[in-house]
């Protein structure tokens, strides 16, 4: 608006009148009083215009303020939206974790001809103890094979409690399959064949109560004789007869039921193993910085023919197995993972830690309450977070004579 020019105006018309006033004429003061009629009509216009101009500025002044209100509440909006992203994004994170969990859980296709695998070769293996009984001098001494790799997972079943464990009975020529669902319980369950255990549907063939409850998961059944930690005591070892139930032998295994045996199963103290030389206890130590200890068993009288120290660590473990007088030691974190073989020892000092590479278990998140060796089979038998699982493993001549 021209503010300025418009009271100039006025002045000008003012000096315009005073000098027509001077004139004197009636016509003359018809039209000043004409002129000043017009002159109040346009001041009063003005004054509406100048009022519409301060209203008009406040107008853009509150439109201008409330479109900044707008980006500011705009720019709230969107870092809202960006957090909200963000957790989205977590969360589909997360549930890609599980999916992937859930699809190593589900057994595929390449399981199910596993399966067929591990028929065939179960056949190749009752063939070889053919030719084995034949030549039995030779394979009675015949223990020079090392763990060279895991290779393949199968998921058997899920039965039982998320911890367990369960194993076939090694000696010759039996088949029978044992399921110890829980830490704490005295009824085992015994099928007749790793068939009829796979089978969804069969129940077991066999249901025994034992005269005393189990303590941990490091239980093995070797020819018809259960071998045990007996519960409510720190280091007892029992061995039942399957056939009635009965206690035939029990002993007490020195320095153990202090600790457990692997961190990451604070529930068993004693974990039992059947390999290619017999019956073996495991446990770890307090006056070995709570190293694992393995002991040798006499399986038929459970007297110690001999015990070892090895380096290998309880921290972080979750389980161990024997083969051939070498104790592997499996590794994980509490949260579940991969699986690692990462220490041994050799009871004949043929293997080393150092030149053995840390072996690796199938790719998969797992938590193994209890992992047991066959040593007829050669696989293992492990209890994963209620799953029942069997591992292949591809073994290689250790020679003995040659390592020395
Ligand atoms: C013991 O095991 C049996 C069969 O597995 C089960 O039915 C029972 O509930 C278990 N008992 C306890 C105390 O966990
Ligand atoms: C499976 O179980 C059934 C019933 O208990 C039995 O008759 C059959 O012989 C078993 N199969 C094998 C291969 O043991
Ligand atoms: C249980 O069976 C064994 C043989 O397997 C026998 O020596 C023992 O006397 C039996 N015990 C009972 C209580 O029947
Ligand atoms: C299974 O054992 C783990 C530790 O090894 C423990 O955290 C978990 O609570 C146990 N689960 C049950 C159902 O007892």
């Amino acid at each position: 608006m021209s503010g300025g020019t418009i009271p100039l105006l006025l002045v000008c018309l003012c000096l315009m009148f005073g000098s027509v006033q001077n004139q004197g004429s009636s016509q003359d003061a018809f039209i000043i009083q004409y002129l000043e009629r017009r002159l109040a009509q346009m001041e009063e216009r003005l004054s509406l215009c100048e009022q519409n101009t301060l209203s008009l500025t406040q107008k853009t002044f509150d439109l201008s303020s409330e479109v900044r209100g707008c980006q500011s509440t705009l720019s709230s909006f969107r870092s809202e939206v960006k957090t909200q992203m963000d957790s989205v994004s977590a969360r589909v994170d997360r549930v890609e974790g599980e999916l992937e969990y859930l699809e190593n859980k589900i057994p595929t296709q390449s399981d199910i001809e596993m399966e067929e695998a591990l028929l065939e070769q179960q056949i190749k293996v009752a063939e070889l103890e053919q030719i084995k009984t034949k030549a039995k001098l030779n394979v009675e001494n015949d223990c020079s094979t090392a763990l060279s790799q895991i290779k393949s997972l199968k998921i058997v079943k899920k039965a039982g409690d998320p911890n367990g464990s369960w194993f076939k009975d090694p000696s010759e020529g039996s088949a029978k399959v044992y399921l110890l669902s829980g830490f704490r319980n005295n009824t085992v369950l015994e099928f007749s064949s790793l068939e009829n255990f796979t089978k969804t549907s069969s129940l077991p063939d066999k249901v025994m109560q034992l005269p005393f409850s189990w303590r941990g998961t490091g239980h093995v059944v070797y020819n018809g004789f259960l071998y045990y930690h007996k519960a409510d005591t720190p280091n007892q070892i029992l061995k039942v007869d399957l056939l009635n139930g009965t206690v035939v032998d029990s002993t007490l295994l020195p320095g153990a039921g202090r600790l457990p045996v692997y961190s990451l199963n604070p529930n068993t103290y004693l974990d039992m193993a059947v390999d290619e030389l017999g019956l073996w206890v495991i446990h770890a130590d307090l006056e070995y910085e709570g190293n694992l200890v393995i002991t040798k068993l006499d399986k038929g009288t459970l007297g110690i023919e001999y015990t070892w120290d090895t380096q290998c660590r309880s921290r972080d473990a979750e389980g161990a197995f024997l083969m051939c007088g070498t104790l592997y030691v499996v590794y994980n974190t509490r949260f579940g993972g991969r699986s690692t073989i990462q220490c041994l020892y050799d009871i004949h000092d043929t293997i080393h830690s150092n030149e053995s590479p840390v072996i690796f278990f199938p790719k998969r998140y797992t938590s193994h309450s209890s992992i047991h060796y066959h040593p007829g089979d050669k696989q293992l038998y492990a209890w994963d977070d209620g799953y029942q699982t069997v591992y292949k493993v591809e073994t290689r001549s250790n020679d003995k004579t040659a390592a020395e």
